[in-house]
């Protein structure tokens, strides 16, 4: 055990510090740079004989649990804009409970580490029995879900010990950019996106390796919040699911009551929560929704909000409101992927949080790895 985790203290610890490693093995041999005339494009061997078939599909919904949702969600946008195909979200028990409409025009795509999870999996039974195409986006080679699908992706993140899943929620969400790319490919009109995100792909790796020396900073961090009771993080856009997978790390692994909360339902009830002792953490990376995050930590501030502000680095004069304010600044990427940078510091925390406050990192209270009863 100890040498699996070489120089490392813990396993969630080490699956964070991997990040670089990790992404560069999910995208291996899935990123085509193209010859001098001939366009950057991806390639995933999985889905090449149901590409057509996607994209003649009426919706594509994506199905999963805790982490793997949270990753898809972190998709959704992107794979909305290049496809133009409605996605749909549903966590997969709550479409069980519902019994909600899959058609045969859908393509469901299921996401789960363990490719064992059992909702997900009596999801994806449902979803075969109402005739969708099933596509499988899985860590486990041979798993249930791998198995059972029509066809899909390996994310190829390497075995994740840590019962708090990291390295592979950031594959995750660069596989579905990869699936939104490849959905997307036939579309000329989108080609210098697709292009410029290709090149982020490639530059991916080198600026988690950058966000991961916000280690110190989080730890200082960790120190400074570890006697709190909450913590809420608010995002919006493409961060709405960095939020949402912010708080899931701090509740799971430190124990601490903590809420992603979009941004734009502010003021529609997390507002009354604002005073001057609950810590709130507000990420406010460059992209199109920076303008709107910028207002919401000004109404924050004038609240007396205790505010952490991720943003990109540079933008610090933007959003430093003063006062008790504290910053962190991020490398930025295309704004798409800024996600998987985004989560890092995030990741840091919770795991600092954790140990600060003495609670078992690896195996947090009443959680398992892989939940295989309903
Ligand atoms: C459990 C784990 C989570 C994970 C979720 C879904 O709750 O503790 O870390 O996100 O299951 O697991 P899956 O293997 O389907 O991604």
């Amino acid at each position: 055990e100890q040498i699996n985790k070489g120089n490392y203290e813990h396993y969630m610890q080490k699956e964070i510090h991997e990040q670089p490693e990790s992404l560069t093995t999910t995208m291996r041999g899935r990123l085509i740079r193209g010859g001098s005339c001939k366009a950057k494009t991806v390639l995933l061997g999985g889905l090449k004989d149901h590409l057509k078939t996607i994209r003649r599909s009426r919706r594509i919904v994506f199905i999963g649990c805790g982490t793997s949702y949270n990753a898809a969600l972190a998709a959704r946008p992107i794979l909305e804009e290049l496809s133009g195909i409605p996605v749909t979200m549903e966590i997969a028990s709550d479409l069980l409970d519902r019994q909600g409409p899959i058609y045969r025009e859908d393509t469901a795509v299921f996401v789960s580490q363990s490719g064992e999870t059992a909702d997900t999996l009596r999801a994806l039974e449902y979803a075969l029995e109402n005739g969708a195409l099933c596509v499988g986006i899985t860590n486990t080679v041979g798993s249930a879900i791998a198995r059972n699908t029509h066809c899909g992706v390996h994310i190829n993140a390497g075995a994740e010990i840590g019962v708090a899943s990291t390295k592979a929620y950031t594959s995750q969400i660069v596989v579905m950019a990869m699936l939104a790319l490849a959905i997307g490919s036939d579309a000329i009109s989108s080609q210098i996106r697709r292009e410029a995100i290709i090149d982020g792909l490639f530059e991916l790796p080198s600026k988690v390796r950058e966000a991961l020396k916000l280690d110190r900073e989080m730890k200082d961090l960790a120190k400074l919040l570890m006697a709190e009771q909450s913590l809420l993080v608010f995002g919006r856009g493409y961060n709405y699911a960095t939020a949402l997978e912010g708080a899931l790390k701090v509740k799971e692994v430190a124990l601490m009551h903590s809420e992603g909360i979009l941004a734009g339902e502010m003021k529609h009830g997390p507002l009354a929560l604002v005073d001057e002792n609950l810590p709130i953490f507000v990420i406010a990376t460059h992209d199109v929704c920076f303008s709107k995050q910028q207002s919401v930590i000004q109404q924050l501030n004038a609240r007396k909000g205790r505010l952490i502000v991720m943003c990109s680095r540079g933008d610090a004069s933007s959003v430093n409101v003063g006062g008790s304010c504290r910053v962190i600044e991020v490398p930025q990427v295309e704004d798409c992927l800024q996600p998987v940078i985004n989560i890092v510091p995030l990741q840091l925390l919770a795991y600092h949080l954790t140990v600060q406050r003495g609670y078992n990192v690896d195996q947090p209270r009443n959680l398992a790895k892989s939940v295989t009863t309903e």
